[in-house]
């Protein structure tokens, strides 16, 4: 077992507030997505309570967006899943992972003097000589009951830290460690205790009626640039300009026609011959 992120080490190191005041560290597992899920569905109301942190040091089978594999080495990244019970309206849900992104990205760039852009919907990119490499990942699933109400959300994130350069998986957007990115190994320990701290006070402010639309955008590296998104099922591809979101999040993708799409899931490839890929 890693002492570094067991439960006693992370527990002392929390301060007292509700975000990871329940945290279970699991040397192996498939998913935390799956794990967290199914323990859901097994407890009774309430159990596990919101704010439940379930991390684990090696995934066997951890997923990603569009049904995508998430890898990474034992004991080399961050890999966990949060229980939220937020009882608010469905489409809330983007902002969930907006506040997610922003303090993953606020946290990395505390640990190390990286500037973190986001790819839309939700990937943490880093430039590496004129190239968006990505660096971290968010798989956001929700249970929406009655009246349109969110009434579970397991929000997993996946950051690679101590990966070495030759391990990294060869991949259509190029990935990327913070180790390979910085050069040297980066506490696992540091990073997740900033992380859960920021994104414990994004929800309170959220909870207080604060967006976090435009930090989110600030951040946005597909704005302005050439795009073509496939949408899930791989039915439709849409080419365009990403010009802007709306107040949910979703990209609005302007055509050489002139016409507009607005995007709600799928995936974004930066069109080459930009700067940025
Ligand atoms: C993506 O970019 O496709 C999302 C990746 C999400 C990966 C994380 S790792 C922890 C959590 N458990 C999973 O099985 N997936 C998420």
């Amino acid at each position: 077992m890693d002492a570094e992120l067991s439960e006693s080490a992370v527990d002392a190191a929390l301060p007292n507030g509700w975000l990871g005041r329940h945290y279970h560290f699991l040397p192996e597992t498939n998913s935390t997505n799956a794990a967290l899920k199914q323990m859901v569905e097994s407890g009774e109301r309430d159990d596990p309570p919101h704010g439940t942190v379930l991390l684990a040091d090696f995934q066997k089978r951890g997923r990603g967006r569009m049904e995508r594999e998430w890898w990474a080495p034992p004991q080399s990244s961050l890999l966990l899943s949060i229980l939220f019970r937020p009882s608010w309206p469905s489409r809330r849900m983007q902002w969930l992972m907006m506040i997610a992104t922003l303090a993953a990205a606020e946290a990395i760039e505390t640990s190390t003097a990286l500037v973190i852009g986001v790819k839309w919907p939700n990937d943490l990119v880093i430039d590496r000589s004129g190239v968006w490499h990505k660096v971290s990942g968010l798989l956001v699933e929700g249970e929406v009951g009655a009246n349109n109400v969110l009434e579970t959300v397991v929000l997993g994130i996946g950051i690679n830290v101590n990966i070495g350069a030759g391990d990294l998986p060869e991949t259509a957007t190029p990935w990327t460690s913070l180790m390979a990115s910085v050069g040297q190994p980066v506490s696992r320990m540091a990073l997740l205790i900033s992380f859960l701290k920021r994104l414990e006070e994004y929800y309170d402010a959220l909870e207080q009626g604060s967006s976090p639309l435009a930090g989110w955008k600030q951040r946005l590296v597909t704005l302005g640039q050439e795009v073509q998104a496939s949408v899930p099922g791989g039915a439709r591809s849409i080419a365009g300009v990403a010009e802007d979101t709306d107040a949910w999040g979703q990209l609005l993708i302007r055509d050489e026609r002139g016409q507009v799409h607005t995007v709600s899931a799928g995936d974004v490839t930066l069109r080459q011959g930009k700067a940025h890929r």
